[in-house]
């Protein structure tokens, strides 16, 4: 791995312990923007079929819902965007201004009408007042960021109640062939900051969310699709 990703990973293990400090915090948002522009040009060559199934899930489960105001956070280049039926509004947020370039650029490419807003903002501290969306997605953004509790907190509270919550993104798997897969994946899910050993227990067990679906994706079921209802 060249020495560049190799010290984001670093950094990125560093603030996964939850101990961050608001000064390393700033640190790790400095290193998710410089790691992805670096792999904004790139991401989706690299990473558009590898998180394919995952996305198709997840999108297939919104575009059920009838026609809502959806929030995708860590919509990255906008790679699930032409996927969403027209009669959904879509606002997106991304902490990386190098990938929301990509995704306003296919925004205006493909002509997307019903994208509201592409925005440069953390997901776990959303400007949005409560109950904005019907409905919010974070398709492998979770095992991204230095604090996962904040972003579920932050999903649920823009949320309507009533409204869904989905979250897809691999999980740790604790034994079997699964489990020896990640760990082949680790390289390359490192230099996205990715943290393989991200157990699901972390997520769950909320008071303000409750799982109603959780479903395994792909021909290997590597990735996992979780939906819960805002309550
Ligand atoms: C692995 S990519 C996933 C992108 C896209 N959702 C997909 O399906 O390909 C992770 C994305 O999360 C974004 N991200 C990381 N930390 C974030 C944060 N705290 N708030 C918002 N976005 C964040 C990154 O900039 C990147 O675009």
């Amino acid at each position: 791995m060249p020495d560049f990703f190799e010290d984001v990973a670093r950094k990125w293990k560093s603030f996964s312990t939850g101990r961050a400090s608001r000064k390393s915090s700033r640190i790790d948002e400095t290193a998710v923007k410089t790691a992805y522009a670096r792999w904004a040009p790139v991401y989706d060559w690299v990473f558009g079929y590898v998180f394919d199934s995952g996305r198709r899930a997840a999108v297939a489960f919104l575009n059920e819902l009838p026609p809502s105001h959806l929030l995708e956070c860590g919509v990255g280049t906008g790679i699930s965007l032409p996927h969403y039926k027209t009669d959904h509004r879509i606002t997106g947020i991304d902490l990386s201004p190098d990938m929301l370039d990509v995704a306003r650029e296919r925004v205006r490419k493909d002509r997307l009408t019903n994208i509201v807003a592409l925005e440069e903002a953390d997901a776990g501290d959303l400007s949005a007042a409560d109950a904005s969306f019907d409905a919010s997605v974070a398709m492998f953004v979770l095992t991204v960021v230095p604090d996962p509790q904040a972003v579920m907190s932050e999903l649920a509270r823009v949320t309507k109640p009533g409204g869904a919550v989905v979250l897809v993104s691999h999980f740790a798997d604790q034994k079997g062939w699964r489990k020896w897969f990640g760990e082949k994946m680790a390289p390359l899910s490192s230099s996205l900051g990715w943290h393989m050993d991200f157990s699901v227990d972390r997520i769950l067990g909320r008071s303000d969310l409750r799982l109603v679906d959780r479903r395994r994706i792909g021909p290997i079921g590597f990735f996992t699709l979780l939906v819960f209802e805002r309550v």
